[in-house]
């Protein structure tokens, strides 16, 4: 049948009415249009679409489940509720959400199938549909529910009316089915204060693997119950009992995150042989090692005694460690002490065992065996990759993107570590670009699937309880998004927008990453005014990679991490936004950017006088003298530029040379931090000159 022209034509118009009414209404992803990048979400959602209307929170706000799945649910929504109440000061009617809340009277309904198993590959997704009206969370599990609450919690809003939840409908799964964060306890002991807030940051922002790095040269830090001279001779009394490691398992268990625990061997292993010195390839006696490195002492792989040992030790921790694999580190063996070991040598001839590499595969091989024995998978550091490691082992990558694109060729499940070792004090831009699995791959669909996700890595050298918080967050939150969301929400301005956000929400957690600084600048200027400190400390960071290690200081597990350079932020937020404005300022020559420009040149120029009496006062502040003078000079010299610039007046080459010169020198490092403005000085001096 020929349709009739008059009915297509009002079909295709009343078409075109009904996309455009859905465009209007429901509106695209949240990283490209207007009214959805006022949300403050990390990571960004699958896909977000606006709604009409608002959601608002009373004290009649009550939550239900519709089915019970069990008290993990519960607990997590008890939880949201109370930081809903703690945020906007709201006295909720309701107490706790529990089997008997009722689902019929409740305005958010959760609707969950099942209890998830927390372990790699369980659904964690779900959609929150909010309307005026109502908030409904559903999910297949339980895990899904809980990442649901956070993206709930995030999208509390305020307008003049108090807080609501704006009208959205969202449909989110992760990208990456491993995102985790590695914590080293063993440089520096961390208690189970510490990991569980880092658990809670971690569930805020949906991450799920929790690797924990439980032994290396300076410590190992369970009980085992079998060799109590581990925890006795190996851990300087700083380790967990095992009543302790079920209480952060359990905790973790709670938020959805597996942990995974790591026992570094055969290398980075010195602590261990001040119990057991026959176990190492060369003889004792052995004591913990103080300094930080790469050492010789490694465990012997081919006397029976060790894997007699590791079989017991392992199949201890097999039992009370519940995941499915268990990490056993393999990195950085330097092979010294196999090499000089008559024995080992005539052990490798005999059984045709070609050099050190094959020899450690010969020994992961031998651990392969009394892991499977018991239960659990293997997962390494990328030097247990070796022809003769199985495929079920999983490669997790640090020297390189193409350890992982390697092991992913051959089959090897990976995950990735390098570019995210957040110890080295590098930007959250630069960890957020990098991407287990980049647009440009050239890695087969089949391999592709063999990546599984990434690590953010916190080696625990140059950090105590008291700074790793503000080593791990919030620039962790960027990595979190770079494993959540999906490949295309590459936007690092509005990452850096939303960062900041989610740094503030991540205090009510219990971390500490911000309001530590105060105090340590109280503790810097002996509890004198600190606002002079505040203002130099904020435009200076800590130098990068290792160069801490390479300047003159040495330092040891019980060196003090209370200077400058340690209160100092890995990423200084004043600095990241001169640059850009100095950036704006030399290409549109605008007033407003100047005029901003020149309040924070000025404030810096002036305050080395207001400091300079503060550090003559606190010797711990002395080395920085030089470079809150260098502040100040660098001002100057800033508005000079600046000066130039908005009248005219082109500058000189001789006084733009003399001038970058100067500013060259105050690039130079000082009490191992470096002033972070100097680059956009550069800038407006090279800019005055005409450049
Ligand atoms: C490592 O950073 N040595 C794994």
């Amino acid at each position: 049948m020929k349709p009739d022209k008059g009915k297509t034509t009002m079909r295709l118009k009343n078409t075109i009415i009904a996309i455009f009414l859905a465009l209007l209404v429901t509106s695209a992803p949240l990283h490209s249009e207007e009214g959805i990048a006022s949300l403050n979400l990390m990571p960004v959602p699958k896909s977000v679409m606006l709604g009409s209307g608002k959601f608002r929170l009373t004290p009649s706000f009550a939550v239900a489940a519709k089915k019970d799945v069990g008290k993990r649910l519960y607990a997590a929504a008890s939880r949201t509720l109370r930081r809903l109440s703690d945020r906007t000061g709201l006295f909720f009617l309701q107490d706790f959400v529990t089997s008997r809340s009722n689902p019929d009277s409740a305005s958010m309904l959760i609707d969950c199938r099942r209890k998830g198993n927390v372990v790699l590959g369980e659904d964690e997704s779900y959609s929150l549909t909010i309307t005026p009206g109502k908030v409904e969370l559903s999910s297949e599990t339980d895990l899904g529910a809980l990442r649901g609450f956070e993206t709930l919690l995030q999208l509390l809003s305020i307008d003049d009316e108090g807080y609501y939840l704006p009208a959205v409908t969202i449909n989110d799964e992760p990208r990456f089915l491993w995102r985790g964060l590695m914590i080293d306890v063993s440089r520096h002991f961390m208690s189970v204060e510490v990991i569980k807030r880092n658990l809670d940051g971690m569930a805020a922002l949906k991450m799920n693997v929790f690797h924990w790095h439980l032994s290396d040269d300076q410590g190992v830090r369970v009980e085992s119950k079998k060799f109590p001279k581990l925890q006795e001779l190996c851990s300087d009394g700083f380790y967990y009992t095992q009543a302790q490691i079920k209480e952060v398992l359990a905790y973790a268990e709670d938020r959805g995150i597996r942990v995974i625990p790591e026992f570094d061997l055969p290398g980075h292993s010195t602590a261990w042989f001040a119990a057991f010195p026959g176990l190492a390839s060369a003889p004792g006696p052995y004591t913990i090692e103080r300094h930080w490195g790469i050492f010789d002492p490694t465990f012997n792989p081919t006397i029976e005694a060790t894997y007699r040992f590791l079989d017991r030790f392992l199949g201890e921790m097999a039992f009370l460690f519940p995941d499915e694999y268990l990490h056993i580190g393999g990195d950085e063996n330097n092979g010294k002490q196999w090499s000089a070991n008559k024995q080992i040598q005539a052990f490798m001839k005999k059984h045709r065992i070609a050099d050190n590499h094959a020899l450690q595969a010969y020994f992961n091989n031998r651990l392969l065996k009394i892991l499977t024995k018991h239960g659990k998978k293997m997962i390494g550091w990328d030097e247990i990759l070796h022809p003769q490691m199985p495929t079920t082992i999983v490669i997790q990558s640090w020297r390189g993107p193409k350890g992982l694109f390697e092991a992913a060729r051959r089959g090897y499940k990976a995950i990735l570590s390098n570019g995210y070792y957040i110890d080295l004090i590098q930007s959250a831009e630069f960890h957020y670009l990098n991407d287990p699995l980049p647009a440009d791959s050239v890695l087969t669909e089949e391999a592709k699937k063999n990546i599984l996700g990434g690590e953010a890595t916190s080696w625990a050298e140059l950090v105590t309880p008291e700074t790793i918080d503000s080593r791990i967050w919030p620039r962790t939150a960027a990595i979190a998004e770079r494993f959540w969301s999906p490949g295309n929400v590459r936007d690092v301005d509005d990452m850096y927008r939303r960062l900041d956000v989610i740094s503030f929400r991540l205090e009510e957690l219990g971390l500490t990453h911000a309001k530590n600084y105060d105090m340590m600048l109280r503790r810097l200027t002996n509890n004198a005014d600190i606002i002079a400190l505040k203002t130099f400390i904020d435009v200076i960071e800590p130098v990068k990679i290792y160069k801490r290690h390479s300047q003159g200081v040495t330092y040891t597990q019980f060196s003090p991490l209370t200077r400058a350079v340690d209160a100092a932020r890995p990423e200084s937020k004043t600095a990241r936004l001169f640059g850009k404005l100095v950036d704006r300022f030399v290409k549109k020559k605008d007033g407003a950017s100047l005029g901003e420009i020149k309040a924070h040149l000025t404030v810096w120029k002036e305050n080395d006088a207001k400091l300079r009496d503060i550090i003559h006062r606190s010797p711990i502040l002395w080395e920085m003298a030089t470079m809150s003078k260098d502040l100040a000079d660098i001002s100057a010299i800033a508005l000079e530029a600046a000066a130039m610039i908005e009248t005219g007046k082109k500058a000189e080459q001789a006084w733009v040379d003399d001038k970058l010169a100067i500013l060259e020198k105050a690039k130079l490092p000082g009490g191992q931090a470096e002033l972070m403005v100097v680059s956009a000085i550069q800038q407006l001096v090279s800019a005055a000159g005409g450049k």
